[in-house]
């Protein structure tokens, strides 16, 4: 597994926190996100190997043991490998996820149910509220999905944005083109085809530009803040443009 540089904190919107974890060997990070309110939400566990780094970060921000809701986007290590060592934590949470992610993994490998929800549904934390969106396949695998956090207007986006380097934890700067240059980078090498190109791809990311997000909660790379709709048009066309053509 990767080694990790110990993690640095940033509130990057009111009560949104952000955890960097950097692994030099491969020059990326790893973002993990904790929304404090009345029942805080964690988004994205983390790797098993991370987990004790990672909770001692959050420890800082709040008790672990009181986390309500551990989410995240598609059934992967980074994603949510250390869900069951978080819920072991904190007695009350569950994770959240979407209703194919619970039927396929999750109600067999989470040590408690999920909260499945379908596209669209929302789920409120005490101030803030999120919305479920089902993005089946995108970033990839069948179970993905995203979050939206509709007061602030955050989009906890996994994957979508991916940048190398142990960049800045937030920007307001266009990330096209660090953007374009990572997926081309990552098209040329051995990690070919991170996000296939579907026939759904452009609607999937047409819905999330029409939710405008202000805040891109981003896990590989610096998150954003600024017109997240142009962001996702931007998106929508480097995918198009770089991965479309390969596909
Ligand atoms: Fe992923
Ligand atoms: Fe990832």
């Amino acid at each position: 597994m990767f080694s990790f540089q110990t993690p640095t904190i940033s509130e990057i919107a009111p009560d949104l926190f952000r955890f960097c974890m950097y692994a030099p060997e491969i020059d990326l990070q790893f973002n993990y996100f904790l929304v404090r309110d009345e029942q805080p939400l964690l988004f994205t566990t983390g790797y098993r190997s991370g987990f004790p780094m990672l909770r001692k970060a959050v420890a800082q921000v709040i008790d672990p043991a009181k986390i309500r809701w551990v989410g995240f986007s598609h059934f992967e290590s980074d994603e949510c490998g250390a869900l069951n060592l978080w819920l072991e934590d904190a007695p009350q949470a569950q994770p959240v996820c979407g209703l194919v992610s619970a039927m396929i993994n999750i109600n067999d490998f989470a040590i408690r149910p999920p909260k499945a929800m379908q596209d669209g549904e929302l789920l409120s934390t005490g101030k803030y509220r999120f919305r479920y969106c089902s993005t089946a396949q995108f970033p990839h695998g069948w179970d993905a999905g995203l979050l939206f956090e509709e007061t602030e207007q955050t989009l906890f986006c996994s994957d979508l944005f991916h940048q190398g380097g142990n960049v800045e934890s937030l920007t307001e700067d266009d990330l096209s083109e660090r953007v374009r240059v990572s997926m081309q980078q990552m098209q040329n090498g051995p990690l070919a085809n991170y996000i296939p190109y579907t026939p759904q791809t452009d609607g999937i990311l047409k819905n999330l530009a029409d939710l405008k997000p202000k805040t891109l909660a981003i896990m590989h790379g610096s998150s954003f803040a600024g017109d997240g709709e142009q962001a996702l048009g931007n998106l929508s066309t480097s995918i198009r443009e770089i991965l479309g053509e390969t596909g």
